[in-house]
């Protein structure tokens, strides 16, 4: 049913954890009641230098959320606002049809804290105010 690297990432995730310094953090999906993926990064040069996750959800979306980290860190922020589901099933081996959706949580996450991170750097700026 899963790929070899997909148990490997879901046995072993990769940059699991918080970021207490991060410069950008994405959530999505509810605590509350179901799937959840909270994602720190951290901006150098306008590379994501590091990047930390914390998931609650099934195997799938864990292999998925430490995928997304793997193809991320070191990735300039346009490349890595580009990396979407499709990438990250690629990366993975792809997944049982009825898992396919459950990378969505990871790449919808990793592009929520870059959006926190660019509001907060526009914040920043003179003049501008972001509502
Ligand atoms: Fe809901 Fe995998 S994220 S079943």
């Amino acid at each position: 049913m899963y790929t070899e690297k997909i148990l490997d990432h879901f046995t072993n995730p990769r940059n699991l954890g918080v970021l207490e310094d991060a410069d950008g953090i994405g959530v999505l999906g509810d605590p509350g009641c179901g799937d959840y993926i909270k994602v720190y990064i951290k901006v150098t040069d306008d590379h994501i230098s590091d990047i930390r996750f914390q998931i609650a959800g099934c195997p799938a979306a864990i292999a998925c959320g430490s995928a997304m980290t793997e193809l991320a860190k070191g990735k300039s922020i346009d490349e890595a606002a580009e990396i979407c589901d499709a990438d990250i099933l690629e990366y993975l081996g792809g997944l049982p049809e009825e898992k396919a959706h459950c990378s969505n949580l990871g790449a919808g996450a990793l592009q929520n804290a870059i959006i926190n991170y660019l509001v907060k750097a526009l914040q920043q700026q003179e003049h501008v105010t972001v509502i």
